[in-house]
């Protein structure tokens, strides 16, 4: 009597249980647009809102809707919501409250069709949400597109930017925002390849790029609570033969409720691609799915299981691979599950694509003695992570900056000679209306780059907007900068100097940052601060400090950088109480600082000469790995200087390069210069001028330059460095920094031969030091990597391990002086 009562009772709430999940998922925050209707349009159970009527959420210059035509050529589907477009022809933003903090689900809805008065293919624009550039410069093709992201609100707004390209303008048919269940995507997961832990997922932006229901059949918004889309898996095997598709819906069960539908409908869980063991007596193959996804990002792969295949428990046990690398061995759903046959499961997992977006996913037998030849895989979600610059776009990824530079070495000449020509050109133009704008002393214009406040374009430095567009993503709003460096503490100050303070700060995507904040609103401090970003978001080199954003709001002049751990060279060679570094050490920071200088001098897009290499501007990681730092001075050059003699010079007291002081003509050799007095203040460890010191030895490089003359350079070499310092390889570095401190810029090496050299002074200390034997390289090694050196000094093959938000502290210049 006592069960039947219980047993009615699990049936009722089992029921209960059943209803309210098909009812489905209600989001607390839930804006459903559709652009440019003039009535609310229904789709599915869900009800998009016209825009027409005064929309608070919107800010926009101009109101205009366009519609599909009757002449239009065709649309390819009677959906309702790409009937009708929003344009956007200036700066614009939706503006949502959010009442619930948490993630949120953005997605965009873009069909370009032809209107009376606009071609919604000609358009090309900017999104970003909250900090996180979506797209950049993006050209909707002409197939209805939906991108979805997912981001984590933690402010009571949720402010998404449409920024329209020069000349152009931006457009959008619907847009969905609403908050997501809880624990959908979760706060960290296992990467593979390299294993490790990832943390922080919670902070970061996600576009979903890939969404499979794998057992060849589609799933669309209807038929998932979160109104996903699921793509069938056929066009992605890669041996169709291999596979069965099979198909169980009623067999999916949710009662251990985690997974729940939320995660992935029973459309999903009910269908899968199995390996077809039957008909393919004998072969034990892995059903492989290929996919292709943009290289340079981090990436997160949701893994879909559900045993809708076995009669019984423990009858089921395969293999899971992400390229070559396992995620699950002998995964056994059924221990997984509590024995429910039928239960969901899925796994996440993080993987680095660096050089190759290509991936393959395979499920394959186990070994498990006993086991049936079988696998299985149910559904399949890969979504990427914002990198260190907030973004998600393919323009602001490594590896796409890495893959043009190679089509650029690679390609033909011409093709090159074209490139160099624009670039130099727009090089002209920026230098050109800097000028201008100089001479009209209009601070405020002179500084466009901001371009998302003022809704009107500048027309007198549109040179400089053309080099200014791709910064938007690394705006920081002021409140943020506030927030990570506790309203600018003094306690967080970890570098002063003449352009202002530099705070130690932590983002709220727990990434260290340094913040150098301005404070002279002189002509000079904001020429500088410009350049430094217009420099520092060109380039991306393991060498170079990174450029995390920049915040100009309220004239506030503040830029901030990767954080980098050791603080300067400067204060590792003398005044500080730091440990002294080894030679070796000494050597590898020499040869990264090179490298960055060699990328620089040979780099993107024409030799940009950095104007103020010294100890103080190299800067360390946790690693002791060398990045040079402070672009405030950088030009580009030399053509452009000679068409223009700069009257000050600038530079630091100590490092200035003697011909450019008396000729005023700037090239890279000005640096090389520089670089071989740094060369000096890391073989000696004392500063360049010390004024403690009797009149003839005051000046290092007229002392060292004296002593090497004789052959007696060993005299300034640093007592901590002196006993382990090998003679041939004192002897090489010692020659190596003459020929760069040499009196005529001609007669000094290139970066790329001091760099060389200075492998070779490393390969020469050689044997000696016992606690790195990573770098005790045979001859042979030594040749061969020299060699792999100067291919990917010109294929910048350095770009590829660009690390993830590894961050610094800058100290300033000007210190010498
Ligand atoms: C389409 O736009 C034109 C103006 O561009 C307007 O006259 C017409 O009523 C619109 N049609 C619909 C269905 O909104
Ligand atoms: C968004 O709206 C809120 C008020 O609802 C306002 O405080 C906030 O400044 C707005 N943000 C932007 C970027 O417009
Ligand atoms: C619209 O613009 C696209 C891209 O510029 C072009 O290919 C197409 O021919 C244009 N269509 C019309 C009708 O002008
Ligand atoms: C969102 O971020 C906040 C702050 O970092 C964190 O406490 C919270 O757990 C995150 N929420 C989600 C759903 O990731
Ligand atoms: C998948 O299903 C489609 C029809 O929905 C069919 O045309 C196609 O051949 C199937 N693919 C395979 C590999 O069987
Ligand atoms: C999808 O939804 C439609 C109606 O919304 C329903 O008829 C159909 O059975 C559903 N399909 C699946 C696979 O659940
Ligand atoms: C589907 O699964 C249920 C429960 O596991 C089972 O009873 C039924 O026979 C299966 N249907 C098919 C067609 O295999
Ligand atoms: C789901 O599994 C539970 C536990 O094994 C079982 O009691 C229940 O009958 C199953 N439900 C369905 C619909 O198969
Ligand atoms: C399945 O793929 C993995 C990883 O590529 C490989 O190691 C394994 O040998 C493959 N198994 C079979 C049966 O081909
Ligand atoms: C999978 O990818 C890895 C690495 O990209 C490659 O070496 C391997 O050959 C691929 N395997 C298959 C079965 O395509
Ligand atoms: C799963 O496997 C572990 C280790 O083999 C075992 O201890 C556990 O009892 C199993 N769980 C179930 C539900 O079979």
């Amino acid at each position: 009597m006592g069960s039947g009562v219980c047993g009615l009772l699990i049936w009722v709430l089992s029921i209960l249980c059943l209803m309210c999940v098909s009812q489905g998922f209600d989001p607390v925050d839930n804006y459903l647009i559709d652009c440019g209707s003039p009535t609310d349009t229904p789709v599915g159970n869900r009800v998009f809102m016209t825009d027409n009527s005064h929309s608070n959420t919107l800010s926009t210059p101009q109101n205009i809707f366009a519609n599909i035509s009757s002449k239009s050529i065709s649309s390819p589907l009677d959906l309702a919501l790409y009937q009708t477009a929003r344009v956007l022809n200036g700066n614009s933003r939706y503006n949502f409250s959010i009442k619930q903090h948490g993630r949120h689900l953005v997605r965009l809805h873009f069909f370009p069709f032809v209107d009376k008065n606009y071609n919604l293919s000609e358009a090309k624009f900017s999104v970003s949400a909250q900090t996180f550039t979506l797209l950049r410069d993006y050209q909707p093709q002409s197939v209805p597109v939906v991108k979805e992201y997912s981001l984590n609100i933690t402010s009571d707004n949720l402010v998404l930017s449409f920024i329209p390209s020069a000349d152009s303008f931006a457009f959008l048919n619907a847009l969905e925002v609403f908050s997501l269940p809880r624990d959908l995507v979760p706060d960290g997961a296992e990467v593979i390849d390299p294993p490790g832990k990832y943390q922080n997922l919670r902070t970061q932006a996600l576009e979903t790029v890939l969404r499979v229901n794998m057992g060849n059949q589609t799933v669309f918004p209807q038929n998932d609570t979160l109104w996903r889309h699921w793509l069938s898996d056929d066009t992605f095997l890669k041996h169709k033969n291999l596979v069965k598709f099979v198909s169980n819906l009623s067999s999916v069960n949710y009662t251990r409720g985690w997974p729940n539908q939320d995660i992935a409908p029973s459309s999903v869980y009910g269908t899968a691609t199995r390996l077809d063991s039957q008909h393919n007596p004998g072969t034990i193959a892995n059903v492989t799915w290929l996919f292709d996804l943009d290289s340079g990002f981090d990436y997160l792969i949701r893994f879909h299981f559900c045993d809708i295949v076995s009669r019984s428990p423990k009858q089921l046990f395969f293999n899971v691979y992400f390229n070559s690398w396992f995620v699950a061995r002998d995964l056994d759903l059924s221990n997984l599950t509590s024995n429910i046959l039928g239960a969901p499961y899925y796994l996440d997992a993080i993987v680095r694509l660096r050089n190759s977006g290509q991936i393959n996913i395979s499920v394959g037998p186990s070994d498990v003695y006993n086991a049936y030849p079988d696998a299985i895989l149910n559904g399949l979600e890969v979504m990427k992570i914002s990198n260190s610059r907030h973004s998600l776009d393919t323009i602001d990824s490594l590896a796409s900056s890495s893959k043009k530079k190679v089509w650029v070495i690679g390609g033909s000449a011409a093709g090159a000679l074209f490139i160099i020509l624009i670039l130099a050109l727009v090089f002209f133009l920026v230098f050109r209306s800097r000028r201008q704008a100089h001479v009209d002393h209009s601070t405020q214009d002179d500084f466009t780059m901001n371009g998302g406040e003022s809704f009107q374009q500048n027309k007198q430095s549109r040179g400089t907007s053309i080099f200014s567009r791709p910064k938007n993503g690394y705006r920081i709003p002021f409140v943020a900068v506030q927030e990570a460096t506790d309203n600018f503490s003094e306690s967080l100050v970890i570098g002063i100097g003449g352009f202002g303070k530099v705070y130690k700060g932590v983002l709220s995507d727990e990434a260290k940052v340094a913040v150098k904040r301005g404070v002279s609103q002189s002509q000079q401090g904001l020429a500088e601060f410009q350049t430094e970003i217009e420099m520092l978001s060109q380039f991306c080199h393991r060498h170079l400090v990174s450029l995390i954003g920049y915040c100009n709001e309220k004239n506030e002049m503040i830029i901030i950088y990767e954080y980098m751990e050791k603080g300067t060279l400067k204060n590792h060679l003398y005044g500080s109480e730091l440990p002294k570094l080894n030679w070796r050490q000494r050597l590898e920071i020499c040869i990264g600082s090179a490298r960055g200088l060699h990328y620089l001098h040979t780099g993107p897009a024409k030799a940009i000469i950095h104007r103020d290499v010294k100890s103080a501007n190299i800067l360390l990681d946790e690693n002791l790995m060398a990045k040079v730092g402070d672009f405030g001075l950088s030009k580009a050059g030399p053509e452009i200087d000679q068409t223009h003699v700069s009257t000050a010079v600038k530079g630091s007291f100590g490092y200035l390069d003697p011909e450019y002081l008396t000729t005023q003509q700037l090239t890279e050799k000005s640096d090389v210069y520089s670089f071989g007095v740094v060369m000096l203040e890391v073989l000696s460890g004392r500063p360049v001028i010390d004024p403690s010191l009797p009149r003839e030895m005051v000046n290092l490089v007229d002392l060292a330059m004296e002593l090497q003359k004789k052959g007696e350079l060993e005299k300034i070499v640093d007592p901590h460095i002196m006993s382990e310092i090998k003679p041939e390889s004192l002897r090489r570095f010692g020659e190596t920094a003459e020929k760069c401190l040499a009196e005529h810029g001609h007669d000094r090496p290139a970066m790329g031969a001091v760099l060389w050299n200075l492998e070779y002074a490393l390969h020469l200390q050689g044997n000696v030091i016992r606690h790195s034997p990573n770098s005790e390289l045979s001859k042979h090694q030594w040749e061969t990597s020299v060699s792999t050196t100067q291919y990917s000094m010109g294929s910048m093959g350095d770009l590829a391990d660009v690390s993830m938000g590894r961050v610094f502290s800058q100290m300033v210049k000007a210190e010498m002086m």
